[in-house]
């Protein structure tokens, strides 16, 4: 009915293609009662507005007006985050990711055999992300599948969108004496179908539809190090006979990472997920520092995505990610947090070292030597556009997810955020974004909504 129509007025940036915006100062969105767009309207003044109404069947919408200084946006998509290492988040400077895992990282997500522990944790682990603007999370819990259980749960009640997976790693790191892993591999799939469970046992929220649900489970093998030749055998075999289920898992972010699996693959890294069935169309690669040219016409061929974790691949000295030539190649990218690789849950902290890897990659290559072309983006600093573009639908194609997020475009869910400048507003909106991803924070933050419900942001009560 007319009264369950709720139309926003005012301004608003989409990211629409890698080269422009789609910023309009006076936009209208109307968002039907479950939170799917439907239309929008653009360049519309006080005298247009309830002709628009009434031409679109709803004159008694409710009306949202936004202030001066305040933007409507796509939420973000965080593509690759630990939410069972937030208890150690900023910590671990100077490590390597080998040694990092070991003295730091297990000893943490060890705790999360407690459910108890998992009870008080996570609930935080979700607000924080929802008030860093994250509409949609792809979260690595721990081992624990009564751990995941409560994330699955918690990231359902606080209204997040969310792909959450329990990690299979039966098999140590190198170096690594804990016991931190799973007793055996038909464990931990039996535990992975456990989750499944539970995830599609969540019930559908009141304005959620059943076919449409807000939490996924997916598939998370840990990274090929952490997992057994029967392990992965296993994985292949539930992969294949669940082709929507999701997949998520590390690639060549370390050198010695990368040679390890070398030694005891013989084959390149990409090929060892191949082999087993694990890169298509829905599955998440984190990092993707070093990958050669025929990892990169594989993934590309396979329509498999990549996230760059460019905050974790700084603290944790990784390496700079080439992620314009991917671009280039046609390979899908979005951002990651990689919390506790990286310091940050926020999305703003991984544009802007998204933008200062480019920024490096520029500056080492020379970037005078190869004139600037438009759409090219291999050793070139990454436009505003596409760090906006990455941060949201980048991210909704790396979880095969783009015909329902990312953009704010009819049709799509209402998963947004309203975003105030305060005084700091400039009437250029292009400046306005930069304002926010360079110099903002949650503070800015005014809503978040993920179809079409409020579940965050400054102005939101919990
Ligand atoms: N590789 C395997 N596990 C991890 C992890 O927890 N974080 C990062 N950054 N890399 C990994
Ligand atoms: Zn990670």
């Amino acid at each position: 009915s007319s009264h369950s129509v709720t139309v926003y007025w005012g301004s608003l940036i989409n990211p629409k293609t890698l080269t422009c915006y789609d910023a309009c100062p006076n936009s209208l969105i109307a968002v039907s009662s479950v939170g799917n767009i439907l239309w929008t309207a653009h360049d519309v003044g006080p005298s247009q507005l309830s002709h628009i109404l009434v031409q679109h069947g709803c004159p008694d919408a409710h009306i949202v007006r936004l202030n001066e200084g305040q933007f409507l946006m796509p939420g973000f998509i965080d593509t690759h985050t630990h939410a069972a290492q937030v208890p150690i988040v900023g910590t671990g400077y100077g490590l390597e990711l080998l040694k990092w895992l070991n003295e730091l990282v297990f000893p943490c997500e060890t705790k999360f055999k407690d459910k108890e522990y998992a009870e008080e944790v996570y609930p935080l682990v979700v607000k924080r992300f929802i008030a860093s603007g994250t509409t949609t999370c792809c979260y690595y819990g721990s081992l624990h599948l009564e751990a995941t259980n409560v994330l699955a749960t918690a990231a359902h009640s606080l209204g997040q969108r969310a792909l959450i997976g329990k990690c299979n790693m039966d098999k140590h790191t190198p170096g690594d004496e804990s016991d931190y892993i799973e007793c055996s591999a038909a464990v931990s799939i039996e535990h992975t179908h456990a989750f499944i469970h539970h995830v599609h046992s969540l019930s559908p929220g009141p304005s959620e539809d059943p076919k449409n649900p807000l939490i996924y489970p997916i598939l998370t093998p840990r990274f090929a190090l952490s997992c057994s030749d029967d392990l992965l055998k296993r994985l292949q075999h539930v992969a294949t006979s669940h082709p929507h289920l999701h997949i998520q898992t590390h690639i060549s972010e370390n050198p010695k990472e990368v040679e390890e699996v070398k030694k005891r693959f013989g084959c390149d890294y990409a090929e060892v997920y191949n082999k087993y069935g694990l890169l298509r169309h829905n599955t998440i690669l984190g990092h993707a520092v070093y990958l050669n040219d025929k990892e990169i016409d594989l993934i590309v061929e396979k329509k498999a995505g990549v996230s760059h974790c460019p905050i974790s691949n700084f603290n944790l000295k990784s390496g700079v990610a080439p992620i314009g030539k991917y671009l280039d190649r046609g390979v899908k990218v979005g951002l990651g947090t990689d919390v506790s690789g990286g310091f940050s849950s926020s999305m703003l902290d991984a544009m802007r070292d998204a933008s200062i890897a480019s920024t490096v990659l520029a500056l080492q290559n020379n970037p005078s030597d190869a004139p600037e072309q438009e759409n090219k983006f291999a050793n070139q600093q990454l436009p505003i556009a596409t760090l906006l573009y990455l941060a949201t639908l980048g991210g909704a194609e790396v979880c095969a997810l783009e015909h329902h997020i990312g953009s704010l475009d009819r049709g799509k869910s209402f998963d947004a955020l309203i975003v105030d400048l305060h005084h700091e507003a400039v009437s250029d909106l292009k400046e306005m974004l930069g304002r926010f991803i360079f110099a903002g924070d949650n503070r800015n933050i005014s809503a978040v909504y993920v179809q079409g419900k409020l579940v965050g942001g400054t102005s939101h009560c919990a």
